[in-house]
């Protein structure tokens, strides 16, 4: 008898079933979690996840950039979701517990695998959240500046943020320039530190109080139970639906069918430059895999639940994107509150405000399901020995966990006092891309051709033919129609002319050979791909999930690949000094030969 020392050590799925209380059919457990979850609150919190700030806030710039037909790439990027969501079906039905990704890879690829995701699923949630709670704070200040309440600015903005104004405005006046020269962003930041109090070493308090103060409100709420935050969420989410098809109701009205003319503006390069908004938009539905141990029939439930959360969401973005492109000229929707500004502009003023507050609870929502789900992560993990115990620790009133609640909450409250916001946008997309890309790619692992006997699984394709077949027609496409909006041809280490990108999604301009490196890797993992579908007729969904977020990554640029590695190197050093040593797994006697 020894222990397993491999990284790759691998859980059982029947192991992985032991680990939380067995039981499903019981109400709770002792020190368990309490099972309250319907297929409807699924559904719910699915919604709840899903329409934020993506929908009322990131669509008015790929508007802009794409004209009317960003409509059709929130059909596209939603296909692209729904392959993960299949694969996230498949494996939620199979492992129903709290994990998520982190379970799933802990079944398909081993320990080390497991732990990368679980540190990535951070980016995702805890991360998200950071730019959520600071975009729900910029809608809520502008909502009270418009009711006459005015906060100090130095309480409403991100140190970074500020103190970036201030660098901003000052470089300009000693170029000899004006100070409007400044974008107004840049000056609120130069008046808010400015006007800030002096705290030590001309260090100036400017902070994001109320990006806090949500925080730390939701964080109590999901500290109280797991049935306050079902109650809230669903109030939440039935408060930001009907707005939603208020506005779709009464922007119908005011739709000019001549605003839809030229429908792509600024051909497919133009629409492909929001893929990233459009993909923010989408996130989410994947969370409520982790409340799979308060679920009262997870393996039935939470497949459905995903899906039905897709494609309500899917609907509803095509149909307001069309109503926001029918109603003004695209070029006029690069605001930060699109859907509030439209009315606005066809002289509704008060269905505008209206807009703007349900904004402000639909971000709620999504904060509610986001800090929901870290903690049940942390709680997995450290079942398994990879986080110290206090992780897992059960409220014993509560029934949720407390420790990690809180954790997740200072996580969170304290960046989003003073960071800025486009770093946590790209970070949090890297990190969810890849979270997705591995879940797709464990499917591939645990059921290559869809013979489970789970009671969802991704129907099987066989991709034998397919697979070679879909990535030639998709690198034709790719070379054929160059898809970004500033790109241009480069000229590649070989002095040839490529057709690689110029531009990150995230819009950071990051050319060069640097840039080309995750999509010669990309090229490379396809062939690859292609040649081992051919030979193992692999099912094709999964293997089209996985080249799709991979293909998105490929996009967000190689400084937000080198933050995601510094990220990963954090974890491996934690996981080396902690995880690896006191994994459960790896404590356990196996027999050698
Ligand atoms: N999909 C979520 C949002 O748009 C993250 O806010």
């Amino acid at each position: 008898m020894s222990s397993d020392k491999s990284l790759f050590r691998r859980k059982t799925i029947a192991a992985i079933l032991q680990n939380p209380p067995a039981d499903h059919e019981s109400h709770s457990s002792p020190g368990g979690l309490e099972r309250h979850l319907t297929v409807r609150d699924l559904t719910a919190l699915g919604i709840a996840a899903i329409i934020g700030a993506g929908i009322f806030s990131t669509i008015g710039k790929a508007s802009l950039d794409g004209g009317p037909a960003v409509s059709l790439l929130f059909v596209f990027t939603a296909i692209a979701c729904a392959f993960s969501a299949l694969c996230y079906a498949q494996f939620a039905a199979t492992i129903p517990v709290s994990g998520s990704a982190y379970t799933y890879a802990y079944a398909s690829f081993g320990e080390l695998a497991a732990w990368i995701i679980g540190w990535a699923l951070i980016m995702e949630y805890a991360v998200g959240n950071i730019v959520v709670a600071i975009s729900w704070s910029d809608y809520f200040t502008g909502l009270l500046d418009g009711i006459g309440i005015h906060i100090p600015l130095w309480l409403t903005m991100g140190t970074q943020t500020g103190h970036a104004g201030y660098e901003a405005v000052m470089a300009l006046t000693q170029a000899g320039r004006p100070m409007a020269d400044a974008t107004p962003a840049q000056l609120d930041g130069y008046k808010a530190w400015t006007s800030a109090p002096e705290l030590f070493n001309g260090f100036h308090l400017v902070v994001d109080l109320p990006a806090f103060a949500i925080v730390v409100a939701i964080t109590a709420l999901v500290y109280i139970g797991i049935k306050e935050s079902k109650n809230a969420s669903n109030l939440l989410v039935l408060l930001k639906l009907i707005i939603v098809f208020v506005v779709i109701a009464v922007g119908a009205f005011y739709v000019q069918p001549a605003n839809w003319t030229p429908f792509a503006p600024n051909g497919v390069g133009g629409v492909l430059k929001g893929v990233s908004a459009v993909f923010f938009a989408y996130i989410g539905f994947d969370a409520i895999s982790t409340t799979a141990e308060e679920c009262k029939n997870p393996q039935r439930d939470l497949p459905k639940a995903m899906m039905y959360a897709l494609i309500i969401c899917t609907v509803l973005y095509v149909i307001i994107t069309l109503v926001l492109t029918g109603m003004v000229p695209y070029t006029k929707l690069g605001v930060g509150d699109p859907l509030s500004f439209v009315f606005a502009e066809v002289g509704l003023p008060k269905l505008s405000g209206l807009v703007a507050v349900s904004a402000v609870f639909a971000m709620a929502s999504v904060l509610l399901v986001f800090q929901l789900g870290q903690p049940r992560i942390w709680l997995t993990m450290s079942r398994d020995g990879l986080l110290p115990k206090v992780f897992s620790r059960i409220h014993p009133r509560f029934h949720t966990p407390s420790f990690a609640t809180i954790v997740t909450g200072i996580f969170v409250a304290v960046p989003a006092l003073i960071l800025n916001m486009d770093l946590v946008v790209d970070l949090t997309s890297i990190g969810t891309l890849f979270a997705f890309a591995l879940v797709c790619g464990g499917i591939l692992i645990i059921d290559p051709y869809g013979r489970s006997e789970a009671r969802f699984k991704v129907p099987y394709i066989n991709g034998q033919w397919l697979v070679p077949l879909i990535l030639a027609v998709g690198a034709f496409l790719i070379v054929r129609y160059n898809p970004a909006g500033n790109q241009e041809f480069l000229l590649d280490v070989t002095g040839q002319r490529g057709w690689l990108q110029t531009e990150a999604v995230g819009g950071h301009i990051t050319g060069g050979f640097a840039h080309q490196i995750p999509t010669l890797i990309f090229f490379l993992f396809c062939i690859g791909l292609s040649v081992l579908s051919f030979r193992k007729k692999f099912s094709l969904l999964p293997v089209l999930g996985l080249l799709i977020n991979l293909y998105l990554m490929t996009q967000l640029g190689i400084s937000n690949w080198t933050l995601f590695f510094v990220w990963l190197l954090i974890g491996l050093a934690v996981y080396f000094s902690y995880g690896y040593k006191n994994s459960k797994l790896g404590q356990e006697k196996v027999l050698v030969a």
